[in-house]
């Protein structure tokens, strides 16, 4: 099975991402922790895409690309993956296409804008594992800690509130058209497309893509 989530920050993609990966066996191809882990390691990558990070603004296509490209030969993606904030560019989706790589289903996770800002200000994040909390709508057993290993949780420091509109703009921009993109591939490849409502609580959200997974 190999699967895009598609939709905005703080859709709940790596939230759902977690579940989806666990229920089918597949591993989560993220490229954001994949960025984020190479800044904490401060590899050339990581010094490179700090600061475009932290603006909240795209890294280039070519750069995460390749990163990709090199996880999806490991050994543990022989039986599909999911792909989570990759594609974000009609030129990243077009690169998928090119490496003649066969997606069987996009997942678009639809929230609206005003939910958007509640939700990232409130999330905490367990940097190592890359598990996802929030302080109201899923909080940890205890607060500020991770339930699994009881280490401190932080925020991101992307989510500022000025910076997540500016995401949010980007997303509009460069993002959105893979709708159309995804879309128009259903009628010629065998891709299926699902949206469901990412304003639900999680449990059904889940619910939802369960169903749509079949
Ligand atoms: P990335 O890490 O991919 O961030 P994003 O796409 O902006 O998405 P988020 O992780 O912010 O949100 P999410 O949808 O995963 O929501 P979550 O489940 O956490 O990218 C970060 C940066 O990396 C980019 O800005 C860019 O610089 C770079 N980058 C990454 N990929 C790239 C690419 N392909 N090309 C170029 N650059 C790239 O949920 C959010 C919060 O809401 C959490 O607190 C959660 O607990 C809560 N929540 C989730 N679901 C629900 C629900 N149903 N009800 C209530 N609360 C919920």
């Amino acid at each position: 099975m190999k699967l895009i989530l598609l939709g905005p920050p703080g859709a709940g993609k790596g939230t759902q991402a977690q579940f989806i990966c666990e229920r089918y066996a597949i591993p989560q191809i993220s490229t954001g922790d994949m960025l984020r882990n190479a800044i904490a390691a401060a590899t050339p990558l990581g010094q490179r895409v700090q600061a475009i990070m932290r603006a909240g603004k795209l890294v280039d296509d070519a750069t995460v690309v390749q990163l990709v490209k090199e996880r999806i030969a490991e050994p543990d993606c022989g039986n599909g993956f999911l792909f989570d904030g990759f594609p974000r560019t009609v030129p990243q989706a077009e690169a998928v296409l090119e490496a003649g790589i066969a997606i069987d289903h996009v997942l678009e996770i639809r929230v609206p804008d005003e939910l958007i800002l509640e939700r990232l200000s409130g999330r905490r994040v367990h940097e190592a594992s890359g598990r996802i909390y929030h302080v109201v709508y899923d909080p940890p057993k205890q607060p500020g800690v991770d339930d699994e290993t009881g280490e401190p949780l932080v925020q991101r420091n992307d989510d500022q509130e000025d910076t997540v509109r500016d995401r949010l703009r980007i997303y509009q921009d460069q993002t959105r058209p893979l709708i159309g993109f995804y879309q128009k591939l259903t009628g010629s490849k065998s891709v299926q497309y699902s949206i469901v409502d990412g304003s639900n609580p999680v449990d059904d959200v889940q619910k939802e893509i369960a169903q749509a997974l079949g």
